[in-house]
């Protein structure tokens, strides 16, 4: 009875079970999960972008070429181009060459699966209150009306040290934490690396977005774990929505993840070894709005279950970011405001399933 089920508070029915349960008993999506319109799913899913055409494929950028002292100056100002057409374009690239080795990826890939794997008595030691962030679970309870993801998490604090809590860190399996460690050490180089460059690309200061971002800028660690889904079309993985972090560094195993481009949905493709580079509102902010926060989903599917992990690196709480000033020219005029800690206003809204990227625009 439809009725009996809207009055059932949220929380309770969030709390009571995890996707991967109701998966194991073979149960069909309950109607809170529910947020496509049969048949809705899919004309615009079957426009893969099997095209050869550069205007329909996510952007590969070779992050080794942009760091390498030793590069030919035409190669590396040629990348440097390429990546700030892909941010002011796409508002992501694929990264290669960032020099984490594939095997590495493939670890913690593994030990990512293993932990869902585990019982789910092994998991709910690290469950999270309904209301919190940090643990294993689900996000906390979205706005009246809006659908949840068909998806368990597992999100910690990553960076700095001293805002772990450890209570919420695996200890099976025993690799676990210290592999969690090393990407940890590896996630503030590659961001160094990236902001970096993105600062070169925009003929700014090479420090400037590592200034506005802050020493102790947080790095958070999300594992999404996407059951296999026997209704992807009436269910998502993850909806659609754009990053509150400056931007995310993502890791997927198989396919699944979409980037909102123009009015099409692009897939992005799993090649050995790189790393989904997606800006988030704050970059949009710090360069005036010439990179994008693009919007992106994930699609449930049928056939396999997914594993990603998503690393957001955020300014410094109480931190005032804003557009760099270089940006702000007569030709284009200043956009965006100063803010401070907008990670917490976006996910206002994102519980309303609305993007938070007008609170900031001039
Ligand atoms: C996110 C996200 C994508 C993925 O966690 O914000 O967009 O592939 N994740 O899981
Ligand atoms: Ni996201």
């Amino acid at each position: 009875m439809a009725e009996a089920a809207d009055s059932l508070p949220p929380a309770e029915v969030l709390l009571s079970k995890r996707v991967q349960e109701l998966v194991i008993n073979q149960e069909e999506p309950p109607h809170l999960y529910i947020c496509r319109k049969s048949g809705e799913a899919t004309d615009e899913e079957q426009e893969e972008n099997v095209s050869s055409d550069p205007l329909t494929q996510i952007p590969v950028i070779d992050l080794s070429i942009l760091s390498a002292s030793s590069s030919p100056s035409s190669e590396h100002d040629g990348e440097l181009q390429k990546l700030r057409l892909a941010l002011s374009s796409w508002g992501c690239f694929l990264a290669t060459g960032h020099g984490i080795p594939s095997s590495f990826l493939d670890e913690i890939v593994r030990v990512s699966r293993e932990f869902f794997e585990q019982p789910m008595e092994e998991k709910r030691k690290l469950e999270k209150g309904v209301e919190e962030f940090e643990g294993y679970g689900g996000d906390p309870v979205p706005a009246k009306g809006q659908p949840l993801d068909w998806s368990d998490r597992l999100f910690l604090d990553v960076y700095p040290e001293d805002r772990r809590k450890l209570k919420f860190w695996p200890e099976n399996p025993p690799s676990f934490r210290d592999v969690l460690q090393e990407y940890t050490v590896k996630m503030r180089l590659m961001t160094e690396a990236i902001s970096k460059a993105m600062a070169k690309s925009l003929d700014l200061q090479e420090d400037c977005f590592l200034i506005q971002f802050g020493e102790k800028a947080p790095l958070q660690a999300r594992f999404n774990y996407y059951s296999k889904c026997p209704r992807p079309d009436l269910v998502l993985g993850l909806k659609p929505h754009a990053d509150g972090s400056g931007y995310t560094i993502i890791l997927q195993d198989v396919e699944g993840l979409q980037v909102l481009k123009g009015d099409k949905w692009f897939t992005v493709p799993t090649i050995s070894g790189a790393l989904l580079v997606l800006m988030a509102d704050q970059m949009e902010i710090m360069t005036n709005g010439v990179f994008k926060s693009p919007v992106h989903r994930v699609l449930s599917s049928s056939e396999r279950d997914r594993i990603s992990l998503a690393v957001f690196y955020t300014p410094e709480p109480n931190k005032e970011i804003g557009p760099e000033e270089a940006l702000i020219t007569e030709k284009s005029a200043k956009a965006y405001k100063t803010v401070k800690d907008y990670a917490d206003v976006h996910w206002d809204y994102y519980q309303q399933g609305l993007r938070a990227i007008h609170v900031a625009k001039v």
